[in-house]
């Protein structure tokens, strides 16, 4: 049985480049027969930058909602608060214990993080230990991320092979990262790569006004109405185009070309194909976070579930360590 694990950090909710670069392809992942998904919310690495506990909350409701409302199985796999399992937080000692201080001090992410940030705290430094510790805990083979998460890894084995040789005997497994090259960067509404740090998001659980308002502001240049303009360097396309069908796609195309169509056209049409395409599970989104008690009980199964399997590993570690 191969075991895929992957977590979200809580501090937002997930937008459009969040759930069809991330959330749906894990989904997809963890399908596949003979395998087991651990996805979690990563709450307690949120703590580094977000201190406001409501904020928080809402978050993790947010990223559970949005996981089950594109149809996440939490009965084959298993679906989880970090800060639930806190085992987590022993391991993490231990491991911080065969960290190489000046692995985490030449970290990409610590090395640029602490470079901009007013807030460079003790959890910033020690983020990848943490990150170790989520993934040993659960002997996860595969670990889905983005490539800037690639170094973290890295760091994850190399602290595994380094406690698996003081101890002479494979502890933890040592996980490799799998990474998606199909996935496409999703454009903002200005065109950038699409990030809660540009503010350019659209969040698609957004009620029909607010969702319309989002759409109806992306950045297009000022060719007149009647003119033929070019679809390969407008915003609105570009979104159109990884939601829409192929057929949807080319008569948007010839709509651009052929004049007469504005871009207020197009922003409405991406608007209205983003509220059919994602008609469930908008919907479900909003029955559950009108009734966070259903999410509450989902992670609760997911929680018990992993609770289990790091009792038994941290048994294990305990075990060797002489405690
Ligand atoms: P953000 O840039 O909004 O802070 P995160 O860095 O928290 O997003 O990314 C969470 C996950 O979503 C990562 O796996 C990342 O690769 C994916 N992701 C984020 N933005 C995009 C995007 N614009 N296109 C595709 N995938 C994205
Ligand atoms: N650090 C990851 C991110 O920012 C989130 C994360 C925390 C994670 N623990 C993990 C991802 C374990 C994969 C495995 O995207």
């Amino acid at each position: 049985m191969t075991r895929i694990l992957t977590g979200i950090t809580s501090n937002n909710t997930p937008h459009l480049g969040n759930i069809l670069g991330a959330i749906a392809p894990a989904i997809e992942l963890s399908k596949q027969p003979n395998s087991e998904s651990f996805f979690f919310i990563a709450d307690l690495h949120s703590l580094i930058s977000q201190k406001n506990a409501a904020l928080r909350v809402d978050s993790v409701n947010a990223i559970a909602a949005t996981w089950l409302a594109f149809g996440f199985d939490t009965q084959k796999n298993v679906f989880y608060r970090q800060s639930r399992v806190p085992q987590v937080c022993e391991l993490t000692w231990y491991l911080n214990c065969f960290t190489p201080y000046p692995m985490l001090a030449n970290a990409h992410s610590f090395k640029d993080k602490s470079g901009k940030l007013s807030d460079v705290n003790s959890g910033l430094f020690t983020y990848p230990v943490l990150m170790a510790a989520d993934i040993l805990l659960y002997d996860a083979h595969f670990v889905p991320v983005g490539k800037d998460q690639i170094q973290h890894l890295e760091i994850t084995c190399d602290i595994a092979a380094a406690f698996n040789h003081q101890y002479g005997k494979e502890i933890f497994v040592l996980p490799k990262a799998k990474i998606d090259e199909q996935v496409m960067t999703i454009p903002g509404i200005d065109g950038q790569k699409m990030s809660k740090s540009y503010n350019n998001f659209i969040n698609i659980f957004l009620p029909e006004k607010e969702l319309k308002k989002v759409v109806m502001s992306i950045v297009s240049d000022s060719t007149p109405l009647e003119a033929p303009k070019n679809p390969d360097t407008d915003n609105t396309f570009a979104l159109y185009k990884v939601i829409a069908s192929k057929e949807q796609s080319e008569t948007m195309r010839q709509n651009y070309l052929k004049g007469g169509y504005g871009y207020g056209h197009a922003k409405t049409a991406l608007y209205e194909l983003i509220l059919d395409t994602y008609k469930e599970p908008r919907n479900e989104f909003d029955r559950l976070m009108k009734n966070t008690s259903l999410l509450e009980k989902e992670l609760q199964t997911g929680e018990a579930k992993a609770s289990k399997i790091a009792d038994e590993k941290l048994k294990q570690v305990r075990e060797v360590l002489g405690f």
